[in-house]
């Protein structure tokens, strides 16, 4: 799925990292640093609307945070009821489209009760595409992909095609670009199929400071890329 570099993304991912430290550092319980994050969200959604991005996809909770301390999982969900509660009425005023991706069986019936219907609700939705990674990890999605795809035509017939078309973002172009906030130059077993040709995009801004200018500086820098998906800058150019 390569295309022409435009200047502006069509698919941006968010590593939504640094709520913790954010908190810690003004001496608050690290869940105020989940709920100013909030904000951070709107303003990037805003952003979106008003630069023409179509595909918003924000990893929220990994695999690898069911790890955490009990209690910080437990109001982390708490804050994503809460979150589908309150928004999904912005949501569809805005003709925003919301899908939850990831391990959904994991997640509290409630949520997914929640989630199925924020997801109906919004389904006919068509200005922006925006993806919640919730219980998602990057090898789990491989993983069941190529489960669906071998069930489906058996092992033998799999290919990098037949396999895309059951990853959790199939619905989806690649991500053109990937930000990671909170200074770790890191994946953390978000998107790793679907960014092998993500451009990547590393800020020390904790995302609950991640303000709508810096996301406008992110997309400066993007617009700046040369993305050559393994071509070279001449033949870009004659292309062009
Ligand atoms: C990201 O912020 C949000 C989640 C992983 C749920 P963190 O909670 O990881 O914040 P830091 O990295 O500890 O500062
Ligand atoms: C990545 O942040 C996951 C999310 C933002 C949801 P983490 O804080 O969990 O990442 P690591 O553990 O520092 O790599
Ligand atoms: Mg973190």
């Amino acid at each position: 799925m390569q295309r022409l570099h435009t200047g502006v993304p069509r698919h941006v991912a968010i590593i939504m990292d640094g709520n913790g430290r954010w908190a810690t550092a003004r001496h608050l319980p690290r869940m105020a640093g989940h709920n100013r994050g909030m904000e951070s969200v709107r303003a990037v959604l805003e952003t979106c609307g008003r630069r023409g991005i179509e595909y918003l996809t924000l990893f929220a909770f990994s695999s690898e945070n069911w790890h955490r301390p009990a209690d910080e999982v437990s109001t982390l969900m708490r804050l994503f009821v809460s979150a589908l509660q309150r928004e999904v009425v912005k949501l569809v005023e805005n003709d925003v489209r919301l899908r939850v991706v990831g391990e959904r069986n994991t997640l509290d019936p409630e949520l997914r009760r929640l989630i199925a219907e924020a997801e109906e609700r919004t389904a006919a939705n068509t200005r922006l595409q925006l993806t919640l990674c919730v219980s998602y990890g990057g090898r789990w999605d491989i993983v069941q992909a190529a489960r669906a795809a071998a069930r489906e035509q058996g092992i033998e017939a799999l290919d990098e095609a037949s396999l895309e078309r059951h990853l959790a973002l199939a619905f989806a172009p690649e991500p053109d670009l990937l930000i990671r906030t909170g200074g770790e130059q890191r994946i953390s077993n978000f998107l790793l199929w679907q960014c092998a040709y993500a451009e990547l995009y590393f800020t020390h801004a904790l995302w609950p400071d991640f303000s709508a200018a810096a996301f406008d500086e992110a997309l400066a820098w993007y617009a700046q890329r040369e993305r050559r998906f393994g071509r070279t800058s001449q033949q870009l150019a004659a292309n062009s």
